[in-house]
């Protein structure tokens, strides 16, 4: 592969730091490395494979230099910024933002669902929001063979989902201390509250699982709901899927066969030795893990999943960085 010019925009945050740590797992093929963060950190010293490096800020002028791809997590109103600066520069910007997910002009990818979609891109890629990416990964192959009919999502999602400042939240609340990023407690609580609440009630949250799984999945008029909720967790997102099919499942065995061979999907589906995915088993994991597979007896072609995966890693870093290796392939050719 070729050793590519490569930029992380938000390097000191969450999403960020994990960028580089997955970076140098994968051994991805850098030359230049820049990291950029806000005026607040420029300055701050990082280390990426045992190497020095000065956090510069972002600026207009910070694409000048030659750059193939950018990994950006620095926020939405960040990359309606900057985004569009960097690609007109003749960088391809792989965005962790929910900012450009929508916009028809931009794909929105899983590598092990719809990697066929960065072909067409303009400059600008988007990751799906933490929570449909660990969903569609497990949906996908059913949807295949089946044919989803409706998916219902319930979510039970970390405090890391809400950056440094949601996990500090749950450590500094655990010792009694009152909430800053929150608007309730999280020790001891589950806030029915992930991003803002829209005229028509849902979560922007909710709202984002349902538009990008459709985006996806390449099937706009999907029937999909959701409820999305911060647990005290710190690390990974649990959720149950509910999802009913067009066609019968002759067999409960060929759903586990199917999801068992499933690209980084691990089946965990034990219950008679309480072996079922949990949340700090998947922490610190590229994988997505499902089980608790079984049929939803109150409709006719349904079927239950618990799904779980670490949502900084597949959620956010992983995938984006699994979206640049396959850019730094084609750049080879
Ligand atoms: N956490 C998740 O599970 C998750 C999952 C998927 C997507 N995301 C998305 O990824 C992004 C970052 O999330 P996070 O959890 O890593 O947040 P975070 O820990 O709060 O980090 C935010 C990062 O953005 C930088 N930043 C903020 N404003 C900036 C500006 N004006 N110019 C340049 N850099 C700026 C910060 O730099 P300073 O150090 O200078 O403040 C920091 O590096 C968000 O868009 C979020 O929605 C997060």
């Amino acid at each position: 592969m070729k050793k590519v010019n490569l930029a992380v925009v938000g390097a000191t945050g969450m999403v960020g730091r994990t960028f580089l740590k997955v970076l140098k797992e994968k051994n991805f093929p850098i030359d230049n490395l820049y990291l950029m963060a806000s005026k607040r950190s420029a300055g701050t010293k990082l280390e990426y494979d045992g190497k020095e490096y000065i956090v510069e800020e972002l600026t207009e002028h910070s694409f000048d230099k030659p750059i193939d791809i950018a990994l950006f997590s620095a926020g939405g109103s960040t990359s309606e910024k900057f985004a569009p600066i960097a690609a007109a520069h003749g960088v391809i910007v792989v965005d962790n933002s929910a900012q450009w997910r929508q916009h028809p002009d931009v794909p929105l990818v899983v590598p092990e669902v719809n990697p066929e979609d960065i072909s067409w891109n303009h400059g600008i890629i988007a990751n799906p929001n933490c929570s449909t990416i660990q969903a569609v990964a497990v949906l996908k192959p059913l949807d295949d063979k089946y044919k989803i009919k409706r998916v219902v999502y319930s979510t039970y999602q970390a405090v890391s989902g809400a950056g440094v400042a949601g996990w500090n939240d749950l450590e500094n609340g655990l010792k009694g201390e009152a909430p800053k990023k929150f608007p309730h407690p999280i020790a001891g609580n589950c806030l029915p509250h992930i991003d803002v609440f829209m005229e028509n009630g849902y979560t922007k949250e909710e709202m984002k699982m349902i538009w990008e799984t459709r985006k996806i999945l390449h099937d706009p008029d999907l029937k999909v709901t959701a409820t999305t909720v911060r647990v005290p967790v710190f690390s990974s997102h649990s959720e149950s899927i509910n999802v009913e099919f067009e066609k019968p499942i002759d067999d409960i065995e060929d759903v586990k066969k199917l999801l068992a061979a499933a690209p980084d999907v691990v089946l965990v589906d034990d219950p008679a030795n309480n072996k079922y995915p949990l949340a700090i088993d998947a922490a610190g994991t590229d994988e997505v893990y499902v089980g608790r597979i079984r049929r939803d007896e109150s409709v006719e072609n349904g079927i239950n999943l618990w799904v779980v995966a670490d949502n900084i890693r597949k959620g956010a870093a992983t995938n984006a960085v699994q979206i640049a290796e396959i850019l730094a392939e084609a750049m080879d050719k």
